[in-house]
């Protein structure tokens, strides 16, 4: 008897034995690092497509349009998020919406290594804390994970 026939046998149904699964930490599970609306098998053969909840995209850092966080102190911005190759050589990842009075005008300051409004002047960490009084409420941050040349921002 398999993993899966336990669990059917005392009683689970198949969404509880991809629950089970899934926080069991298998691999499976995850999604690919390089599709966003990639498909999820788990470990019985079942395909699933995960719910899409907030914001999940991949940057292939080979492409030119991208080539700005090849070199530490290059940001760019994709979809309302400012992404940064800090001058500490990680990548961080916020809202382009300023928390102070929302305007979309965050941007990378790498002379500072910081994140800046330039509406009024807020100041944000890479960790999107504030720094000033107008960015005392913080920034969003988003998880970002690098596979081989794939930087993928996700929340
Ligand atoms: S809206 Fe960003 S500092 Fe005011």
């Amino acid at each position: 008897m398999n993993r899966k026939d336990f669990l059917k046998q005392i009683g689970f149904s198949g969404a509880a034995i991809f629950a089970t699964y899934c926080t069991g930490g298998l691999a499976a599970c995850s999604s690919s690092a390089n599709n966003q609306n990639s498909v999820v098998s788990t470990p019985d053969g079942a395909v699933v497509t995960p719910v899409k909840n907030g914001t999940d995209f991949t940057l292939d850092l080979g492409a030119a349009e991208n080539v700005a966080l090849t070199k530490q102190g290059g940001f760019l911005v994709r979809n309302g998020v400012v992404i940064a190759f800090t001058t500490q050589g990680t990548y961080a990842a916020v809202t382009q919406i300023c928390s102070h009075e929302g305007r979309a005008q965050v941007i990378y300051q790498s002379s500072q290594n910081n994140f800046y409004c330039s509406a009024h002047g807020a100041l944000f960490d890479t960790k999107g804390i504030g720094l000033n009084k107008d960015g005392k409420n913080g920034l969003k941050v988003y998880n970002t994970t690098l596979t081989n040349n794939l930087l993928r921002i996700y929340s």
